[in-house]
């Protein structure tokens, strides 16, 4: 679901360039990856993170995604060319990745589950992409926060059916992603790092 003029001044500020940089130094702490990774980013919005994403994890390839044709545009005139000579832009719906099974070492997405209306089925499409052992970094959001009495009426999500903190970490769990490391406000939203079961795992449970 596209956002709202109140959520893209929200997402295309400083601050929020800010805070994704630290989001993203502390997620390279929590989990390093071996330089020449084949990484996808979903819900990408104008950019701000790919840099960062860039300098921390050092991927071979970086597809950096978003369903907005507008928030695509934005990131061509926001990331310097040089930062987006290594990066694949794309329009991709992250409910319906164009990418084949076990085909990446990573998934990012940065407060994007949130906005799609099935967001069961995203989360699926993330763990379908990825390899074993294969990484989904995100940060997601609580309706607490955008769906308190104050800000649904100023921001636009899908209605009903969004998640808490207890309904995503079942999710992730069902569909074989253990969560290995987050930071969490319960009532607000979550930074975490979801790894994708190996079979080597799968077998000694
Ligand atoms: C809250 S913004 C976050 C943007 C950026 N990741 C950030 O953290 O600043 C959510 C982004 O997800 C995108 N989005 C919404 N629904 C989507 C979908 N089904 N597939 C891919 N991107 C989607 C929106 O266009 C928007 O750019």
């Amino acid at each position: 679901m596209k956002l709202n003029w109140a959520e893209r001044w929200v997402v295309n500020n400083p601050l929020r360039v800010i805070e994704q940089r630290i989001q993203v130094k502390k997620l390279a702490r929590m989990m390093p990856l071996k330089p020449g990774s084949r990484c996808l980013e979903i819900g990408c919005g104008r950019g701000a993170a790919a840099k960062f994403l860039l300098n921390a994890f050092d991927p071979g390839t970086l597809y950096a995604t978003d369903l907005d044709f507008d928030m695509l545009k934005k990131a061509l005139g926001y990331v310097p060319a040089n930062v987006m000579e290594r990066i694949t832009l794309a329009a991709v719906d992250g409910h319906d990745l164009p990418f084949r099974d076990s085909s990446m070492d990573v998934v990012f997405g940065f407060g994007v589950l949130h906005h799609i209306p099935d967001w069961r089925g995203a989360l699926g499409e993330v763990e379908r992409v990825l390899k074993k052992d294969g990484c989904f970094f995100f940060e997601e959001l609580y309706p607490g926060l955008y769906q308190n009495c104050v800000t649904r009426h100023i921001l636009a999500h899908p209605g009903h059916g969004r998640f808490h903190s207890h309904d995503l970490r079942k999710e992730l769990d069902d569909l074989g992603l253990s969560l290995y490391w987050c930071r969490e406000l319960k009532r607000i939203g979550i930074l975490g790092i979801a790894v994708k079961r190996g079979e080597r795992e799968i077998n000694t449970a």
